[in-house]
């Protein structure tokens, strides 16, 4: 998509928030120091990123658009990036201790987010935990929501629909939660390869 690539600046500027912190931090108690973490739709790597980096890991960020990877740049110019579609994720297969999607899935149509889930299924090693946001309905169509002059898109599955495609694609769904301000967080452990 690129939308993000028209809001860039605006969005570094309004996303001085630790939403999706305490879940990341979550996270990252039920993986060892030194992990290899998948940061999908990583933005300009501030505030998600940069946690995991501070808790001793090694992060790779996945993003498509161009703009937040120039703002990524800016904020951490050591860790590396990858312009890519998680849909499509463009490594390895079983090269990742965990993967992490805060603000992601909600864009990609109920196709995509098939395809991504399968896509981090693959590229997950065995009981590699993966986060991400969505809602929590069904949605399809998509609902329409406006950043800074500019109409996205939001879709989603209901929670029974997530459990059920993560499980075809090897997932064990653990926990399901919302904070605040409305973000659903689902925490799923790799538990078999998928079926693609
Ligand atoms: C709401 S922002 C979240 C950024 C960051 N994770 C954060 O916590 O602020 C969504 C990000 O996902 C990226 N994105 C959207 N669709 C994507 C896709 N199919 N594959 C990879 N990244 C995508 C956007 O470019 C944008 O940087």
């Amino acid at each position: 998509m690129h939308e993000y690539d028209l809001i860039a600046d605006w969005y570094s500027s309004e996303r001085i928030d630790q939403i999706g912190i305490p879940e990341t931090v979550m996270l990252l108690s039920s993986i060892p120091p030194g992990s290899r973490i998948l940061d999908i739709g990583c933005g300009n790597g501030i505030p998600i990123t940069r946690a995991l980096v501070r808790a001793g890991h090694t992060v790779i960020g996945l993003d498509s658009s161009s703009a937040m990877l120039e703002r990524f740049r800016d904020n951490r110019p050591e860790t590396p990036i990858v312009r890519g579609v998680v849909q499509a994720c463009p490594f390895a297969n079983r090269i990742f201790d965990a993967a992490v999607a805060w603000g992601v899935m909600f864009h990609l149509s109920r196709e995509n987010q098939i395809q991504a889930i399968a896509s981090v299924s693959r590229v997950l090693k065995m009981v590699a935990p993966f986060l991400f946001t969505s809602g929590d309905a069904d949605d399809f169509e998509g609902k329409e929501g406006v950043m800074n002059g500019v109409t996205f898109r939001y879709f989603s599955f209901s929670i029974e629909n997530y459990r059920r495609i993560l499980g075809d694609q090897g997932f064990t769904l653990t926990d399901v939660h919302k904070d605040n301000g409305g973000n659903t967080y689902y925490v799923a452990t790799k538990t078999f390869e998928g079926y693609g």
